[in-house]
């Protein structure tokens, strides 16, 4: 049996989709725990691009249950529109479930997520406007509506039309907007219950069931570990926990059943959205990472911000999450560098910091301690194992490895599922 997390090392879109798919065709199961439709998840095969938002990633795998825990912020429109979409393109969907425990995301989620953006003016956090945030408020809250609401008709008519009441006083009088169209949401909604009801589960006894008959579990992260509510660039972050404890709550399990953790780890580092950034590269270079690594968000499309490798965000980021082992992701974007740079350690104020900093005053003044290694300058795309590498770019490997303190198992060279080095089999 294995059971594995999959987590975003960074500020998310490191290639999750990419890996979760490759490892899913050996997984009985692939599990999301927390986020919702802010995520964006490619899975390129050959021709076909797919960006996946709620649904698991194992989806193209025919044999692997996809699970929606109870952690995950589920959007119904999102997620019958996702549905939709993939079975135009023929992949089979009859092995999805969505937890009855899930959290609703409901559209006054999302027009509040975007009247806080714009009350912030220029101290917006840049979200996904995709009603994350608010839809975790309403959670802790304790007013938020769940899955399995949406099984009693009657009774769910009358708790959303009291929310959307509630709501709507807030967006009237506090933003001054106009309201959210009740009769259209419960009209919208009464459909979508129907419609759902055949993918509900008690998917924590799904994923028990599974680990304990030794089944092959992949847990898969959404956003990234930077982005997380409590050890992220709070508060640059999003409303949950991306990091690998994240599942404990998210999927409704032990604290020990999670034997391995992948971190997939970008070979630069990116973010989209505002917040801190130590390597950003505000300049011609950025630029052209973002350009030959088509840098452009998958949920939003928004340009996403591009530096070197910051080697203090990766070593904190394993540490929290208990990484076990990397997969370097987009090896090939830096394949036309002469030289590449890789961030050893923070300077603030003369002095060294020995680990990632909490405020975001220190994080603005501190200053990345580059090391310099040479670029291979040639095509690795077609590489398809570690040795074939050249060597500048087995250096960068190693580089990175000692930088993290963590293996690097699995590299990728492109975006097909073909294009991937498997160091050491995981799974
Ligand atoms: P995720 O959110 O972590 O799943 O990542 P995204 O899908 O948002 O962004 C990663 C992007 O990089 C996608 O467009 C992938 O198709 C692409 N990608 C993944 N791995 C590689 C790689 O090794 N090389 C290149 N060039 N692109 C890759
Ligand atoms: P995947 O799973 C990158 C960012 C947003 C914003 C912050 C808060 O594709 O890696 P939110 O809408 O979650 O309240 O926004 O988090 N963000 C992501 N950035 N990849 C993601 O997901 C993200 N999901 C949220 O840009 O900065
Ligand atoms: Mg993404």
């Amino acid at each position: 049996m294995a059971t594995l997390a999959v987590v975003g090392s960074q500020w998310g879109d490191e290639g999750k989709g990419k890996i979760i798919d490759y490892l899913a065709k050996k997984a009985a199961m692939v599990v999301r725990g927390q986020g919702g439709s802010n995520a964006g998840h490619t899975v390129v095969i050959g021709t076909k691009k797919y960006a996946l938002h709620l649904i698991p990633s194992g989806v193209m795998n025919e044999h692997t249950v996809n699970i929606i825990g109870n952690g995950v912020v589920f959007d119904a429109e999102g997620f019958f529109d996702e549905l939709a979409a993939l079975e135009k393109d023929g992949v089979k969907t009859d092995n999805i479930f969505v937890s009855d425990r899930a959290h609703l995301v409901l559209p006054y989620h999302k027009t509040l997520d975007a009247l806080y953006e714009e009350a912030r003016g220029d101290g917006d956090l840049g979200t996904t406007r995709k009603g994350i945030g608010p839809a975790y408020m309403d959670k802790v809250e304790r007013s938020g509506l769940r899955v399995c609401d949406m099984l009693d008709e009657a009774g769910f008519r009358k708790k959303l039309a009291a929310q959307i009441d509630a709501k709507n006083r807030i967006i009237e009088t506090l933003f001054g907007a106009p309201p959210v169209n009740k009769a259209d949401i419960l009209a919208k909604f009464t459909d979508y219950a129907a419609r759902l009801r055949p993918y509900v589960r008690d998917t924590g006894v799904m994923v028990y069931e599974a680990v304990q008959s030794d089944k092959n579990v992949l847990f898969e992260g959404a956003q990234g570990s930077m982005l997380d509510i409590d050890l992220g660039t709070y508060p640059y972050v999003t409303g949950s926990h991306p990091i690998s404890g994240g599942f404990t709550t998210g999927a409704g399990i032990g604290a020990g059943v999670i034997k391995h953790v992948v971190g997939i780890t970008k070979a630069y580092t990116t973010r989209v959205g505002k917040g801190p950034f130590v390597t950003e590269l505000d300049n011609e270079t950025g630029v052209r990472i973002r350009e030959i690594g088509h840098e452009y968000g998958a949920t939003t499309g928004r340009p996403r911000r591009c530096g070197w490798f910051d080697g203090v965000v990766v070593r904190y980021s394993a540490r929290v999450n208990g990484t076990t082992c990397l997969a370097l992701m987009l090896l090939d974007v830096l394949s036309d560098f002469d030289e590449l740079k890789l961030c050893q350690r923070y300077e603030y104020g003369g002095k060294t910091l020995s680990d990632f900093p909490a405020s975001l005053d220190v994080l603005d003044a501190c200053v990345p301690q580059y090391i310099t290694l040479p670029g291979w300058k040639c095509d690795i795309s077609v590489c398809r194992d570690f040795d074939s590498l050249p060597e500048a770019a087995r250096n960068y490997v190693k580089t990175v490895e000692e930088m993290t303190g963590v293996p690097v198992k699995i590299i990728s060279v492109g975006p097909d599922r073909e294009q991937t080095i498997i160091r050491e089999e995981i799974f």
